[in-house]
Formats: C-alpha cells, sequence, structure tokens
C-alpha cells in the first residue's frame, strides 16, 4: 500500500489508525505541516489531494489515500522557486510566527479551485453567475476555516486576493 507525497511514492503504516497528518510529520518527517487543534477547528494541518482538493490532514486516516497523491507546503515551491503566493504572503506581511501559514496556503490553493469550479459560499450573492469575484469578504468566508492565532488576517486576505483575483476567469 502507498501513497505519493510530493511527488515521492512513500509506504503507508501498517496501523490503520494512524491519520494523515501523523503520517507526514511523525512518519515521514515533514514539520511543515502543523499540528495545532488535532481536531478539525484551526486548519494548520491542511494539505492538497491530487493537487486541488484541500483537506485536514488530522482528520484523516493515511490508509484512506492509498494511492492518491498528496501536497504538502513541502511541495508547493517548484525546484526552490516560491509558489506566487507565498510571495504575496512574505510581501503583505501576512504571518507573524508562520504556525498556520503552511496551512493557510494550502487552503488558498484549494480554495482558488473550488472558486475556478464556480463553487459558490456562503456569501456569494448571485448564484446563476457564471465566474465569481473573489472579493475580500468570498476570502474571509472561504477561509474562514483557518485560525491565526497571531491576527494576521488583513495581511493574508491582501495576499490572497491579490494572488488569486482572477482565478475564476
Ligand atoms: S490540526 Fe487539523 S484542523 Fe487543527
Ligand atoms: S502567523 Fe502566527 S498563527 Fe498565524
Amino acid at each position: 500500500m502507498s501513497i505519493t507525497i510530493n511527488g515521492s511514492t512513500a509506504k503507508l503504516p501498517h496501523d490503520p489508525r494512524v491519520s494523515l497528518l501523523d503520517l507526514l510529520r511523525e512518519h515521514l518527517h515533514l514539520p511543515g505541516v502543523k499540528k495545532g487543534c488535532d481536531q478539525g477547528a484551526c486548519g494548520a494541518c491542511t494539505v492538497l489531494v491530487d493537487g486541488g482538493e484541500r483537506i485536514l490532514s488530522c482528520l484523516a486516516l493515511a490508509v484512506q489515500y492509498e494511492g492518491r497523491s498528496i501536497t504538502s507546503i513541502e511541495g508547493i515551491a517548484a525546484k526552490g522557486v516560491l509558489h506566487p503566493l507565498q510571495q504575496a504572503f512574505i510581501e503583505h506581511d501576512g504571518f507573524q510566527c508562520g504556525y498556520c501559514t503552511p496551512g493557510q496556503i494550502c487552503s488558498a490553493i484549494g480554495m482558488a479551485e473550488e472558486l475556478r469550479r464556480c463553487v459558490p459560499s456562503q456569501v456569494t450573492e448571485d448564484l446563476s453567475a457564471p465566474t465569481i469575484q473573489l472579493t475580500p469578504d468570498e476570502v474571509r468566508e472561504r477561509m474562514s476555516g483557518n485560525l491565526c492565532r497571531c491576527g494576521a488576517y488583513n495581511g493574508i486576505v491582501a495576499a490572497i486576493t491579490e494572488n488569486f483575483a482572477g482565478a475564476a476567469k
């Protein structure tokens, strides 16, 4: 039984009770994935499945993702070059301690995929529109599952809004 992590094949643990988060952090030594609450409430552990679907790895069993491709923050930068969203976080001061940042970035990339598929949010006004504009209110609502204990929200929203403003087009 195997799983692909950031482009490399890894063995799944024999113990089916191991969470995807613990597989990444404890077994594969990828500390970029953060354990905040370990119960689905903070978003710090967010990773991407098959390139675009965002999930909370603390609520997922590793064996559930056999044969799937997982991307953690360690796999976001291409060949040492920061993803444009990572650069935007730096330019907009989108973090202080940085503990929530890996989850914020993975979650925002997944959010942009949802926007491309025109998945509405609680604050989307026109459900029949062919595209959804990524306003700051849309960002706040769609990223509300990712908490930042430092309160760096203004920079986070600015970075995501700037980077994905054209995501729905
Ligand atoms: S550690 Fe997974 S949501 Fe908080
Ligand atoms: S930057 Fe510290 S928790 Fe978000």
